[in-house]
């Protein structure tokens, strides 16, 4: 793509990017295979986001390649509203056959956000159907990231996403801490031991409000897209713990979390916490095909089914829930995670990744470093008077130098390698990153 033929690319508006930075030098990708993207200019670059913590077995992996194939050729679309296909019902036992025990039922979106929204209108309307109506508010967490709708927005915590719109966001809605401390957690190996008593910020909103008043609390069981902040030891359990006690539900919003990104097929399994209600995206089709999903406990559901009033149980849904095609590739990656053990491997390569990511840590423009499981966080001191330069900067200089992708968040450069990475490829790219970060301002 030509400069002269740049003002063609306005076209596209694109999400969360600098559209007119962008346009000066497009960093265009062609292609994806396996661990490698294409770039326009011929170039394979490594992929160390696996897509957008999506791809975790890497792309166009052959198995859910063919099952798309075959089913958009078989049924394209099928309505989901009063009428059922049959391998959508299958896909849903395999999804619930790999959650938690108690997860025995799913409702389908398209996305990480809808799945945020879907999840708190089953909170509000679980405590209605259960004779508890003033159970509305909902809490979330500073920092805590739950897609862009203005539900997912509203108990969302990452002040430019919500600045803008302020006013606007949903009524009843408040935040307990985050759990970042860089005086007592700086350079934490996995979960930091300090701040297991920041869940007890829950009780502080519970006394202020009257828990008999809090339908939900949601949380990602560890920060993404803030940057990569694992709970410290003991607080999932404890903010368990304040649910248990007040009637509040706990939503994990899992769609990082779940399907082998932190070494198990959920985050609940793997920090042996069990929420109320998950939701997931992203990994549930090894991101070939948009799909999300809700999955809530047995009582939740029968509550819906027992208590309705109305012949509809829940007035919610997608023209594309459970569509077909998703459906198939939903069922050929949960398969493939479980042929290939990718649980397993990503569990096995945490250590490396963890040792690769930390040996950064002394260098004069790191701040912090973060990890767990396979996701991982390079923090970076902030140029002044340029917050934010020098992560993208970082990030361009490996898209061009490197050829390397990564992502960052301002000034921290985030790490989503594949579950199935090869350990080398995984130490070339923490020393693309080093590079880059020294050929810096
Ligand atoms: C924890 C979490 N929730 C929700 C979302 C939103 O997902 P989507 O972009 O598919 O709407 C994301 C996206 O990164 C996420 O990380």
């Amino acid at each position: 793509m030509t400069t002269q033929s740049n003002d063609r690319l306005k076209s596209f508006w694109m999400p969360f990017s600098s559209n007119r930075d962008f346009r000066k030098a497009p960093r265009m990708i062609t292609g994806a295979k396996g661990h490698y993207y294409t770039s326009e200019d011929g170039r394979q670059i490594y992929d160390m986001f696996s897509g957008l913590w999506t791809t975790n077995v890497g792309h166009c992996h052959p198995k859910i390649v063919e099952a798309v194939q075959k089913q958009v050729a078989e049924m394209d679309y099928g309505i989901t509203f009063q009428i059922g296909t049959p391998k959508t019902y299958e896909m849903a036992e395999k999804l619930c056959a790999m959650a938690p025990a108690p997860f025995k039922h799913a409702f389908f979106t398209n996305s990480g956000s809808e799945s945020a929204d879907t999840a708190l209108k089953i909170a509000l309307a679980y405590h209605r159907f259960n004779g508890a109506p003033t159970r509305t508010r909902l809490i979330g967490r500073e920092r805590g990231y739950h897609g862009v709708n203005f539900g997912g927005l509203s108990v969302g915590g990452m002040g430019l996403n919500r600045n803008m719109f302020s006013a606007n966001l949903i009524p009843g809605v408040d935040h307990i801490r985050h759990t970042f401390n860089l005086s007592e957690n700086a350079f934490s190996r996995g979960m930091p031991r300090w701040g297991a008593h920041l869940a007890d910020d829950l009780q502080r909103l519970c006394d202020l409000h009257g828990s008999q008043n809090i339908a939900a609390v949601i949380v990602e069981p560890v920060g993404g897209s803030t940057g990569i902040l694992p709970p410290p030891e003991g607080y999932l359990q404890r903010l368990r713990d304040i649910c248990t006690a007040n009637g509040i539900l706990l939503i994990f919003d899992e769609v990082i979390t779940a399907f082998g990104r932190i070494g198990s097929s959920f985050g609940a399994e793997r920090f042996g916490v069990m929420p109320d209600i998950i939701t997931t995206a992203k990994g549930l089709t090894n991101g070939v095909i948009p799909m999300g999903a809700v999955l809530v406990r047995e009582e939740i559901y029968e509550t819906f089914m027992s208590a309705s009033p109305t012949s509809i149980e829940f007035f919610h849904g997608y023209t594309y829930s459970g569509h077909p095609v998703a459906a198939a590739a939903a069922m050929a990656s949960l398969a493939v995670y479980e042929e290939e053990g990718i649980f397993e491997q990503a569990r096995e390569l945490e250590g490396h990744f963890e040792n690769v990511l930390h040996s950064v840590a002394d260098h004069d423009k790191v701040k912090d470093v973060r990890n767990f499981g396979l996701m991982g966080a390079i923090e970076l001191h902030g140029r002044e008077g340029a917050a934010g330069a020098r992560g993208y900067e970082v990030h361009k200089r490996c898209f061009w130098d490197e050829n390397l992708l990564v992502r960052n968040g301002g000034d921290i450069i985030q790490f989503s390698p594949f579950l199935n990475s090869n350990k080398d490829d995984l130490t070339r790219g923490i020393e693309s990153v080093t590079r880059a970060i020294d050929a810096i301002e």
